[in-house]
């Protein structure tokens, strides 16, 4: 069981709160505050029971060595305006600066650490050096609080070291996302429906291996496809292709007894750009990409294909855009599964950043699906069946 936050005893206490605040940065600000409104509701409460609301979170992949444009500062600001009131930000994440930001607090403050992969123990892989820095970080604070679901795929010092090392409790994201992501392990409505696609196919591709035994039927588009085509024979011309995965995707459609839906045609280009407006998409059969063209979404009959499953689907999980949908031209196939979930009558939930921004760019509102993740990476291992360690750190054993 993962404690709430009304089970801790907070008021005057110093809380060390982990969000996932790695957000969108555009100009040095926040271009899209999702996950930032999404960490409000326990950032909130906390300080109204009288907390000392100490917030930690990463941005990007500074790579272990502070690096101003990946500063929290913009986070903050943000985060302040949501709030009404300014956020200060320290200027290191558990040194001095932290250390003098931290006692000057008083119940009901809020202040925000520098970016904790300023740190290059927080991503170490030797548990010692980790649980050095995490000793640091629960040094600042009295108890601790999870709350940034994003984040919980990664055994970081800040996400799961530090958890063991206070008392602690799941802040509400994370109970509202465990409980969502939860009705797509165990007892599931079926058909169970999962559409997979996207341009990250190193991270994601051995989901389609574990989803296989849980999912009655698992839709593959954008670049995601690619390894699958090469696999049974074909040639994609110039697309986007992860050479690495196509042995696997070999070993997955040798055991998927059918299970996985492949586009049966696409939309090509010579290049990736936006075409000249009016230009008629130019659609070809997957087993026939000309060796001069990038396949850039589904084709119409794919596109009707997967929306038929998806009307008919119990149950729906989503990550990853059906081809480059930023562009006109190639978001009807990302536009078609997104009315198709809407449409139907299944739980429907989506996870990853850029499918997220997909549906919000092409106009559905968040009421049309059943549940949206702030996570990725987190979302796709949670319903692969994988324990987080975010997660596992904060479980009452
Ligand atoms: C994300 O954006 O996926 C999470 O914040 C985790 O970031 P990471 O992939 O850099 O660990
Ligand atoms: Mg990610």
């Amino acid at each position: 069981m993962l404690k709430t936050i009304a089970e801790l005893p907070v008021s005057g206490k110093r809380v060390l709160v982990r969000a996932d605040l790695n957000v969108p940065l555009d100009g040095g600000r926040v271009a899209d505050d999702t996950r930032i409104t999404a960490s409000l509701p326990t950032l909130t409460e906390l300080a109204a029971r009288g907390a000392k609301v100490i917030v930690c979170a990463h941005l990007g992949r500074p790579g272990g060595q502070p690096d101003q444009r990946y500063s929290l500062a913009p986070v903050a600001a943000r985060l302040g305006e949501l709030l009404g009131r300014p956020v200060p930000l320290a200027a290191d994440t558990a040194g001095l600066s932290a250390q003098a930001a931290v006692g000057a607090m008083g119940p009901g403050d809020l202040v925000m650490l520098e970016n904790l992969r300023f740190n290059d123990e927080e991503t170490s892989k030797d548990d010692a050096v980790r649980g050095g820095f995490a000793a640091r970080l629960a040094s600042l604070a009295d108890l601790y609080v999870g709350d940034g679901f994003g984040s919980m795929h990664r055994k970081h010092a800040s996400v799961y070291d530090v958890a063991l090392l206070l008392p602690h409790a799941a802040g509400h994201l994370v109970q509202a996302e465990v409980a969502a992501l939860s009705r797509l392990t165990g007892q599931i409505r079926r058909p169970y429906v999962v559409v997979l696609g996207g341009a990250k196919v190193t991270d994601k591709f051995s989901a389609i291996g574990s989803l296989l035994p849980i999912a009655d039927e698992i839709l593959v588009g954008g670049a995601m496809a690619f390894p699958f085509l090469v696999a049974e024979g074909h040639k994609v011309g110039t697309s986007l292709l992860d050479t690495g995965q196509i042995g696997a995707a070999g070993d997955y459609l040798s055991r998927s007894g059918g299970k996985i839906a492949l586009p049966s045609d696409l939309i090509v280009a010579t290049g990736a750009d936006a075409p000249a407006a009016g230009a008629p998409p130019e659609v070809v059969a997957a087993a026939a990409i000309p060796a001069d063209r990038m396949a850039l979404d589904i084709g119409p009959t794919t596109a009707r294909s997967f929306a038929a499953s998806l009307h008919t689907a119990g149950t729906v999980f989503w990550n990853g855009p059906m081809g480059r949908f930023e562009v006109p031209a190639y978001a009807r196939g990302t536009r078609a599964v997104a009315r198709a979930m809407a449409e139907g009558s299944a739980f429907t939930v989506i996870g990853g950043g850029d499918t997220v921004a997909a549906v919000h760019e092409l106009g559905f509102p968040d009421s049309a699906f059943g549940y949206i993740s702030t996570g990725g990476g987190a979302s796709l291992e949670f319903v692969e069946g994988k324990t987080l360690p975010g997660i596992a750190a904060l479980e009452d054993r």
